[in-house]
């Protein structure tokens, strides 16, 4: 379990550990070319492919892919039954690949809405793929980062209701109150958010020019460098990805404290050193 950074200051590296983004343009792309959204979809997956294996190449151990967020459901729904139907063709397509290429596959959201045949692949995927310790993709699906958070602290608080019912007597019955309001702490929280097993994004990118969250990882983007670009998420590449990395690097990252702390500590960030 990693403790949030606004406990423990993560460790810094040239290199992000976890990328996160948001692929945001599949609709625009196909619009400017006179196709049907969808079309920009299926062209998203090559980009999702591309970014996999650039991933893999610069030693990055977490990428997580917003794929599908809790409000896509607003969507025509046409839209979100291709959306749908991709997503399965891809978990079929995909995930024999990405377990050759020692990458372990990780789905996070609420997947209760999907069709069971979609849950079975993730089930499927994640179990074949759980061992590998080489880059780790997240999709982000039905995924809203306040749902996360909500389902964290049920989860933490009945953990503590039950911890508490134990302690007053084995066979407590359900119902029996509490001696008093426990509250929860904030790594009692994190360690039941859908991502405890990643450290928290070090390099957040949206592509599709917008400069918003859209309810993506709110708890774990408390520190994250964010970089955004008009980009379509289809052209969206080794390139790209270089690029971000790139200003990520030039970056200081002080999480509070000044740029004098961290020269005294001996940090030589890449900002400083230019
Ligand atoms: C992102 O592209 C893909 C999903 C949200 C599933 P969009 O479909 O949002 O593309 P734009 O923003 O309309 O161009
Ligand atoms: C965010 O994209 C979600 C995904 C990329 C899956 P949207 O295009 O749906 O975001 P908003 O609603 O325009 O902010
Ligand atoms: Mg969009």
């Amino acid at each position: 379990m990693h403790k949030s950074s606004t406990q423990t200051i993560p460790e810094v590296g040239d290199m992000p550990r976890h990328v996160a983004i948001i692929m945001d343009g599949n609709g625009r792309w196909a619009k400017q070319r006179f196709m049907p959204r969808v079309a920009g979809h299926k062209r998203g997956v090559s980009a999702v492919r591309e970014t996999v294996t650039a991933c893999g190449e610069l030693g990055i151990q977490y990428l997580t892919l917003f794929a599908f967020s809790s409000e896509n459901w607003r969507r025509p729904a046409d839209e979100v039954s291709v959306l749908m139907q991709l997503f399965m063709r891809a978990l079929e397509n995909e995930v024999a690949k990405l377990h050759e290429n020692l990458v372990r596959f990780k789905v996070i959201g609420d997947l209760s809405p999907f069709d069971v045949r979609i849950r079975e692949l993730i089930a499927r995927g994640e179990e074949l793929t759980k061992d590998h310790t080489k880059l780790t993709l997240t999709v982000a699906a039905n995924y809203g980062g306040r749902w996360d958070i909500l389902q964290a602290a049920n989860k933490a608080q009945m953990e503590k209701l039950q911890h508490s019912r134990a302690s007053q007597g084995i066979n407590a019955p359900e119902g029996t109150p509490v001696d008093e309001f426990q509250k929860i702490s904030e790594v009692e929280l994190a360690q039941h958010l859908s991502m405890a097993y990643a450290p928290e994004p070090d390099l957040f990118i949206r592509t599709g020019g917008e400069e918003r969250v859209s309810n993506f990882l709110l708890w774990q983007l408390a520190y994250t460098e964010f970089h955004f670009t008009q980009e379509l998420w289809p052209d969206f590449g080794r390139v790209s990805l270089m690029k971000a990395i790139d200003s990520y690097r030039r970056r200081e990252r002080r999480f509070g404290r000044t740029s004098e702390q961290l020269a005294s500590a001996g940090h030589i960030t890449s900002a400083t050193a230019a």
